[in-house]
């Protein structure tokens, strides 16, 4: 263990209060909620803290009886301080005018909606949007969401997702990140800007809500809402740090998860709410349950009964129950006996009030709810090419033999595959209102994009599903259907190159959505085969939310492109790339494993006591498979080809108030422009807890002319090296670093440097 610590390096996780924690801090409006406190009878500040989802349409007549009634009945009376699922203006506003009209305090209700990538303009997937590695892009994205959203009414996302994902397994890997803590914080820090704007006041802007905290991305065996039991040094260094990059760039809310972690339910940590996100990041905000998650404490078996659950959920700083009606229906009853201290309760209601108050309800609680504006801002054609610029920047190409890109005048093309004229699956899984089929599909992108000459072919070959495909709706694979194939044979035979659209559909990934197997479904191994055979000339068109296992189908194609679920522009994107108008420049944002017993699969593992030698048996290995990946993190080819210089370090030696610069030269070697994204990864050789083999600590998007070269230089200061140490703080230690640079996370150039 290093002896010698550098001390006062506090990472941005031990800083009391951040910028972004502080901007919902207001002395003035402090005062106004001390005053509405002090009118507030205990159950309408209960209330307050009671989320339902719309329970009948806000639009339609007063329900006359059941749940409903009883919910309407209460958002009179000023017993629900918020809903979720009330969309549109006319709606938030009806529905708004229900609480404000009636209740006692007219305190406005906050509308929260899961705008996740878009609106109603679909953006890609959030995992494909982080292959653009562009959180300049991602931001633009999210703003265009809010600018959407907020115009329909509604004042709060529930996004953005920042849950660290290992395993492809897990359904919820789409609505991430990735793999990396570090491109993690980047694009959350960007979502929540993009979200959140410069004013929340704004009427474009809306609240961010920085979910799932915590751990809920690392739940045994990807199987979702599983038991997670992770280390306090991998929940600091690896699941935290895009929580608290969203928490710094000023995200309102958060999201606690359901699953348990080290036995204790998310939901009723004081550890994870109380003690780091409300203590030692001097989180302002709220935090809101998730689904039911306050109720699902009695199967975790941590909760008696719902009674018990809300006395541990609001002790713990679970501010808002959704859906659970934990609060509602107990908390009083608990006030009253002793159980709960009303100060808690207080403390709650004035967080959710901080940010009514920032989004400036109490001035005009309809302010969001604008037909006008609505119909005015909501898929324009500036959002539109938004779209569709941050969609052709998230493809990857995996894979070129030199067929890509094709020529437009081309005199035959076949687009085959169950998702070739998919209008729909390219919107995704969490699609917020997009509507139903509005995509623009591969077939239709690559029509629009060829030469009025070239004969445009097209089979589905087979189908990927069976049955109803949506959100609630369990997919079936299983389709035995082999009707298509000989049409799909026949159109790859008479053309002169085919595009193979294959993958998995909208709702194959997303909540509930974990699979054991991350192959290709149905029959479409047989529809490879089967078109391969037929002409050899066959560029991949993979459209997935998560990595799948496709080794087979790279070594049988000449060119492989990931172009993710890319929303409603998806087929123009994808025909950018492959028709050259684009160069692609996505990097991918997570390992694509060669066999699914590899997951969870990762670049910034740990070295282990048995790294080798290959050459013996007892090391840490797979006999039967392979330990790296078929494309590692960071990976994605271009039209042209980069070449990197040695690394020039300023100093091999760095104090603890020092930096050293990394420059390298990147050259364009090709014949073409194109985009690179220039990485850095550091090694830190001992720790007092050991470190990853590489960390991912910098990036930047470069564009090069054919044969223009540049140099990049990156900085690195000793809060670079940070992380959370064995002594409990978020510190860097002295000792010997490698650095590393290059086009991903495995073609590195490589120095050495130290910290004293
Ligand atoms: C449950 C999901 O886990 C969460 O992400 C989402 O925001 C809520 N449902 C509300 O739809």
């Amino acid at each position: 263990m290093k002896r010698l610590l550098v001390a006062g390096l506090l990472a941005p996780a031990l800083v009391v209060c951040s910028a972004g924690a502080q901007g919902l801090l207001n002395p003035a409006t402090e005062k106004k909620i001390d005053a509405l406190l002090g009118q507030m009878t205990l159950e309408e500040k209960i209330g307050q803290l009671n989320q339902y989802s719309s329970p009948f349409d806000m639009t339609g007549p007063a329900p006359s009886q059941g749940a409903q009634k009883r919910a309407y009945d209460q958002i009179r009376s000023g017993l629900v301080g918020s809903m979720l699922n009330v969309t549109g203006a006319e709606a938030t506003r009806k529905a708004q005018q229900l609480a404000v009209e009636n209740s006692r305090l007219k305190i406005p209700l906050i509308f929260g909606y899961d705008v996740i990538h878009g609106y109603k303009t679909i953006f890609p997937i959030p995992l494909g949007e982080a292959a653009s590695w562009d959180p300049a892009a991602v931001e633009r994205s999210a703003r265009i969401a809010a600018t959407e959203a907020a115009a329909a009414g509604l004042h709060w996302t529930f996004g953005p997702m920042v849950d660290v994902a290992r395993d492809a397994r897990w359904g919820r890997i789409m609505e991430g990140s990735g793999e990396d803590p570090f491109l993690g914080s980047q694009m959350a820090a960007a979502r929540v800007r993009g979200f959140q704007g410069k004013d929340l006041a704004a009427v474009d802007t809306i609240a961010a809500c920085a979910k799932h905290y915590a751990a809920y991305g690392f739940a045994e065996a990807g199987r979702d809402y599983n038991t997670v039991d992770i280390s306090e040094s991998t929940l600091r260094n690896v699941v935290l740090p895009p929580f608290k990059a969203a928490a710094d760039a000023g995200a309102a809310t958060f999201m606690n998860s359901f699953n348990e972690i080290g036995g204790i339910p998310a939901t009723a940590s004081v550890h994870l709410q109380r003690e780091i996100l409300k203590g030692e990041w001097g989180f302002k905000g709220f935090v809101v349950s998730d689904w039911g998650s306050i109720g699902e404490m009695v199967p975790h078996g941590f909760s008696d009964d719902l009674a018990h659950a809300a006395q541990q959920a609001i002790a713990a700083g679970s501010d808002m129950d959704m859906e659970s009606r934990a609060y509602v229906a107990h908390l009083a009853g608990l006030v009253k006996s002793g159980k709960v201290d009303v100060k808690l309760i207080n403390e709650a209601v004035r967080r959710v009030l901080r940010v009514k108050y920032a989004l400036g309800l109490f001035d005009d609680p309809y302010r969001y709810s604008d037909a006008g504006r609505e119909r005015a801002a909501t898929m324009t054609p500036e959002h539109l090419a938004a779209a569709r610029e941050v969609a052709r920047k998230s493809i990857v190409l995996l894979k070129n033999d030199g067929l890509l890109p094709l020529d437009k005048t081309v005199r035959s093309i076949a687009v085959i595959g169950p998702l070739a004229d998919d209008k729909d699956s390219p919107l995704g899984n969490w699609r917020g209102q997009g509507a139903a089929n509005s995509a623009v599909s591969l077939l239709e992108g690559v029509k629009a994009a060829v030469s009025p000459a070239t004969r445009v072919l097209y089979a589905e070959g087979a189908k990927l599903v069976t049955g109803p495909r949506n959100f609630s709706a369990p997919s079936v694979y299983n389709t035995t259907d082999r009707s298509g194939l000989p049409a799909a044979v026949e159109a790859a035979r008479a053309a002169d190159v085919v595009l193979l659209a294959i993958g998995e559909d909208a709702y194959q990934s997303g909540e509930g959505r974990s699979q054991a197997d991350i192959g290709l479904k149905g029959l479409q191994d047989e529809l490879v085969r089967a078109v391969v055979e037929a002409n050899k000339r066959v560029v991949v068109v993979l459209m997935s939310g998560r990595p799948l296992t496709i080794g087979h189908v790279a070594d049988a194609v000449p060119a492989l492109v990931e172009s993710w679920l890319l929303g409603s522009q998806s087929g123009h994107a994808i025909a950018d790339v492959l028709f050259g108008d684009y160069s692609p420049s996505g990097r991918l944002p997570v390992s694509f494993p060669r066999h699914v017993g590899q997951e969870p699969l990762y670049y910034g593992h740990k070295n282990t006591g048995r790294p080798g030698p290959e050459s013996s048996v007892t090391w840490s290995h797979y006999t039967d498979v392979a330990n790296d990946p078929l494309y590692p993190f960071g990976f994605g080819l271009s039209y042209t080809t980069f070449s990197y210089s040695e690394p020039k370090l300023s100093a091999t030696e760095i104090g603890r108030d020092g930096r050293l610069t990394v420059s390298v030269t990147v050259t364009n070697t090709g014949k073409r422009a194109g985009t690179e994204v220039a990485q850095l990864y550091v090694r830190d050789l001992v720790g007092s807890v050991t470190r990853p083999v590489k960390e991912l600590k910098g990036f930047e998007r470069i564009d090069l002319l054919a044969g223009q070269a540049r140099e990049v230089t990156f900085t690195i200061t000793a809060a670079d090296l940070a992380f959370y140490t064995a002594r409990g703080r978020w510190e860097a230690e002295p000792g010997a670093f490698r650095v590393f640079v290059g086009g991903n996370s495995r073609d590195l150039k490589e120095a050495s440097f130290s910290l004293r």
